[in-house]
């Protein structure tokens, strides 16, 4: 698979992720917060009236809502009507692949300039709602009337890795201690407090204290959500918007200098349920659409710097590291022990906390993952910059892994 023409980023934008301050908010008021930012990102200006074409990503505005057809709504708050606004619905990799749906009608030749984002607008509901909701991108059949919710389909996967490789809870718990370490360094994120920090708060209003990160995490206050997983393995709730301003690469520097292109991109799907799966300790359709990707841009995943991949669940981080060729099977979880996808790691993963720390308006993270690629390869992520970052890569998953797109970049 190639690309006909290049396709280049010029501008990103995002609203901080949160679950409670954007309370009285709706999704349009968020996708166009992100994408006035988005707009105002392009170093020679880019007036929202120079995009010919819309793709928003957004899993369920339908139920969180009760509004549907959400992207001529976002196309009429943007002022983009008459022009072509397309909703891409793929679960949690909604907005992933309505960067890669972007990229193609860009590559095409139908547009020059598209903007592509996704929102969510989650905490409407209570806990027991989104989870109810979430849970209709898995099999309704087979797997929701069974009982699973995700936190339990990503249980099932973590159960499977330990069996196989003898990974271990306290790998996960690296993880969460890594990407809340990097959420604290990041203005956009949803938690932005080390683990510790928390532990500190949280065990103040019970009269508890703990003497390190792995004192909390085994206590009361980290509970099972659904074994193996407790609380810090999970993504939280939020809502938010985040949005990209694609051009062809040929008009690229018409508005920046500095354009990020896109060097490769793929996409795979998946039997949606885990009983149809050969083999639960790795996701397929990563390990698919990471070769196309790296096959179109011409690189291994030894030339990535820097990837932003797809955390739902710590087990899911560490399963992406070794599908997308970062570690042998089996060796995630112990890569991340040993601070090798830390910041100052040689494999650098989640600079921006993932969607553990960072959150997971589910809509919303493929563009977000973009955004922050956006950020990286420009030298402009802040205290979460990973220095000298030249190649970077997105992960983006619906689901336990019936979808996922994967991203390539370069400067
Ligand atoms: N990690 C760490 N802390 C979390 C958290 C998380 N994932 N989720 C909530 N919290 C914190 C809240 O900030 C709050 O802290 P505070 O009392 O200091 O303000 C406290 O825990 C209670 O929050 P609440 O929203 O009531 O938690 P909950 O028990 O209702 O929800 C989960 C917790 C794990 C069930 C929920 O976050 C969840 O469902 N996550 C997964 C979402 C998901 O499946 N996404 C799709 C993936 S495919």
């Amino acid at each position: 698979m190639r690309l006909s023409r290049g396709v280049a980023v010029v501008g990103a934008g995002m609203t901080r992720f949160h679950h409670k301050l954007h309370a009285g908010k709706t999704s349009r008021e968020l996708f166009v917060e992100a994408a006035r930012e988005a707009a105002g990102s392009v170093d020679s200006g880019c007036e929202l009236g120079d995009v010919e074409a819309l793709f928003v990503g957004n899993f369920s505005s339908d139920a969180f809502e009760h509004q549907a057809h959400t992207a001529p709504l976002m196309a009429d708050w943007l002022g983009l009507c008459p022009r072509a606004a397309t909703r891409v619905e793929d679960a949690c990799a909604s907005s992933g692949v309505a960067v890669n749906m972007g990229a193609l009608a860009i590559a095409s030749g139908a547009y020059d300039v598209v903007l592509v984002g996704g929102v969510e607008k989650m905490r409407n509901l209570t806990t027991e709602g989104v989870t109810d909701t979430l849970a209709m991108a898995a099999d309704d059949i087979y797997e929701v009337s069974a009982g699973f919710t995700f936190p339990g389909l990503y249980a099932s996967l973590a159960t499977a890795h330990f069996a196989r490789y003898g990974s271990s809870w306290e790998q996960l718990a690296a993880i969460a201690i890594k990407n809340h370490h990097n959420g604290a360094l990041n203005p956009k994120a949803h938690f932005q407090s080390e683990i510790m920090e928390t532990a500190r708060r949280r065990g103040e209003r019970r009269g508890m204290t703990f003497s390190d990160e792995m004192e909390f995490l085994r206590s009361s206050l980290n509970p099972v959500i659904a074994y193996p997983l407790r609380l810090f393995d999970c993504c939280p709730v939020s809502d938010g918007a985040a949005v990209v301003i694609l051009s062809a690469a040929e008009v690229a520097k018409r508005f920046t200098d500095t354009p990020v292109y896109i060097r490769g991109l793929g996409q795979a799907s998946d039997a949606m349920s885990l009983h149809d799966r050969a083999d639960l300790t790795t996701l397929r359709a990563t390990r698919v659409a990471a070769e196309q990707a790296y096959g179109m841009a011409g690189v291994s995943a030894d030339d990535i710097d820097v990837a932003d991949v797809h955390d739902c669940f710590t087990i899911a981080e560490v399963m992406a590291t070794e599908d997308l060729g970062f570690f042998p099977r089996g060796e995630g979880g112990r890569a991340a022990v040993e601070g090798r996808t830390a910041l100052d790691g040689d494999r650098p993963v989640n600079p921006d906390g993932g969607l553990k720390a960072k959150g997971h308006p589910v809509g919303a993270t493929g563009a977000a993952m973009t955004y922050e690629m956006f950020l990286q390869l420009r030298g402009e992520a802040g205290r979460h910059q990973v220095e000298g970052a030249e190649v970077g890569l997105t992960h983006n998953v619906g689901a336990s892994g019936a979808t996922v797109a994967v991203q390539i970049y370069g400067r």
